[in-house]
Parts: C-alpha cells; structure tokens; sequence
C-alpha cells in the first residue's frame, strides 16, 4: 500500500466535539485527486487506521480536509487524532479511495445524519458546482451539533432542509414523502445505524441501486461476553493473547507485530489472513461462505473454542 506523509496544517473546530483537519503533504508532493465521497484511512497517533471522508473539492487539491467527531465510546481513533494530531503533527494516509461516488441521474437525494454529514457535504458542494438538481436533508440532535451549518445555509439556501431531534427517537425526521413513490433520481444516505436501517426499510420498494448507503461505523468488533484466547503465527511459532476486549489485530499491533490493515471493521478485506487450524467466529463482511474454512478477517473476527493458528 503506498502511503503519503501528510502534516496537520489546520485545525478548526465545527461544533464542540467536531473538528476539521487540514493535512498538507509533508514533501510538498501534489496530493492525488479525488472525487466527491471519496475517503483517506488515515494512521492516527494511536496507531490506529480509520476511514475519514474528504470534504474539500478534489480537484487538483493542495491540501486534504477530512472532519472527524470525538467519539468518547469509540476504539480510540477519534480521540487520538483530536488529541494528539496537533498542528504540525505528521501522519501518514492512504491515498482517497471512493466506494461511495455519485453517479449519473436525473436528480439528487443526499440524506446525511450527524457526523455522516462529511462526504455528504463535499457531493453537495460538487453537485452545486456541476448545476446538478439536488436537495440535501440534514439531521442532527441540535443546531450546536451541526457541523457546516453556516456554509451549508449559506450555499444551499433552499435545498437544504435541516432537521433538530434532540436526541428524541420519537422527532427523528419522517423521510416517508420522499421514498413512497420511486422517482426517477438517486438517494445517497450517509449516517447512524438506525438512521441508514430506517432509510432502508422504507426504501424496499425502490429499483435496485438507487439506493445508496456509506457506513463507516465499525461492526462490533468486541461484544460483552467475549473471551479471551491465543493466536499462534505459524511462520514465525509466536503466540500472541488476545484479551477479551482486543481484537486479533490490535493484540498482534500491541506486541509489535505489524500487519495490514485499512478499514478496522471487516468490510474492506485488507487483513485477510490465512487460516491453518481453530474454529472461527466470523465477523466481517467480506469472507464468502466457501473462505471461511481458509480465511479470518482478524480486524473483527475472533475464535469460537480454543485458539487459532494463523499462516503469519
Ligand atoms: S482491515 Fe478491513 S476488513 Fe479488516
């Protein structure tokens, strides 16, 4: 994987606990173009890689722009970059990949809740930029909570409709209206868990692909009730522990063993890795089913009985 030193040069702060990032290349190298919806995996302070998504426009950028919440329950990323990627900090990144672009259609729906906002708001800005017909609808608990607020306002004006919950499941937004009837347009959702189960739910009846989705929340990597094991690296005959709130990965990260990874919640397939014996307990979404008796995704997947062997 080739990866670009990158220095925070900015930081701004969008909400009390939202702050965007400015990542200028370290050597002064011209940063790769990207197309809107497009995200970097970023390795932060921690060590950690995550997946934020670019809001500049990409065209021929100077620089990267990515805003990330301080999540307090989260696996650490999000505090270690607000924490410890101050301004002058270097970091390496990934170069942006998009597996959410938009694609050619009458019209626009871009459906975006909470910190989900971020690729939501650069296809706005890119929609706006191309003349494309579009409406934006923003959810978020209140208005202190919305990132972008006033350059959404002030560059959408009446395609925007934003939306307060306080938090309240009973206020969330009723997005019925808009999915009864299949128009001839394309929906992009980007936010929350029970707010993409929700648009999903109401969209059953929409032609295939017209719904779009980008969720960057990990699956659950460690549950309440799992145990703790051993994983034996055939290769090098060392047996790493895996404490019962660490993941396959994090356990080999910490005793310094190094292996790739990218998106840390089973879903890019970057630390496939091979299995040689022990019984799986499957997490990812990535393995077809005819892998899994080859194959562990160990940025999520843990051992059922006993401990596993790997081919590393
Ligand atoms: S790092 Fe992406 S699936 Fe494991």
């Amino acid at each position: 994987m080739n990866s670009i030193a990158v220095t925070v040069t900015g930081r701004r702060q969008l909400t009390e606990h939202i702050c965007e990032f400015t990542l200028t290349s370290s050597s002064g190298a011209k940063l790769p173009s990207f197309t809107a919806g497009a995200h970097i995996t970023v390795q932060t302070p921690s060590g950690a890689m995550r997946r934020y998504s670019l809001v500049n426009n990409g065209n021929d950028p100077a620089v990267y722009k990515i805003a990330l919440k301080r999540e307090v329950n989260g696996r650490g990323g999000s505090m270690s970059m607000h924490d410890h990627a101050l301004e002058g900090t270097e970091l390496k990144i990934e170069a942006p990949e998009n597996t959410f672009a938009l694609t050619e259609a009458k019209e626009y729906l871009l459906i975006a809740g909470g910190i989900g906002v971020t690729p939501i708001y650069a296809m706005s800005q890119h929609l706006l930029r191309e003349g494309k017909p579009f409406h934006v609808i923003y959810c978020t608990r209140s208005e202190a909570e919305t990132a972008f607020l006033d350059e959404m306002k002030s560059t959408l004006g009446d395609k925007l409709t934003l939306h307060h919950d306080g938090g309240d499941p009973d206020r969330i937004y009723d997005f019925w209206d808009h999915f009864e009837d299949p128009k001839d347009m394309k929906i992009y959702c980007c936010g929350p868990q029970p707010l993409l189960e929700e648009i999903e739910a109401i969209s059953g009846h929409w032609p295939e692909g017209r719904v779009i989705f980008e969720d960057f929340k990990p699956v659950e990597v460690v549950r309440a009730d799992d145990k703790p094991f051993d994983v034996t690296l055939r290769k090098s005959s060392v047996t790493v522990h895996v404490p019962e709130d660490r993941s396959i990965l994090e356990a080999l990260r910490d005793s310094g063993i190094a292996t790739v990874s990218s998106c840390e919640s089973g879903t890019c397939g970057t630390c496939k890795t091979r299995l040689v014996s022990g019984e799986v307990d499957h997490r990812d979404m990535v393995l077809m089913d005819e892998e899994k008796d080859r194959y562990v995704m160990i940025c999520v997947s843990r051992a059922k009985e006993g401990g596993l062997v790997l081919d590393l």
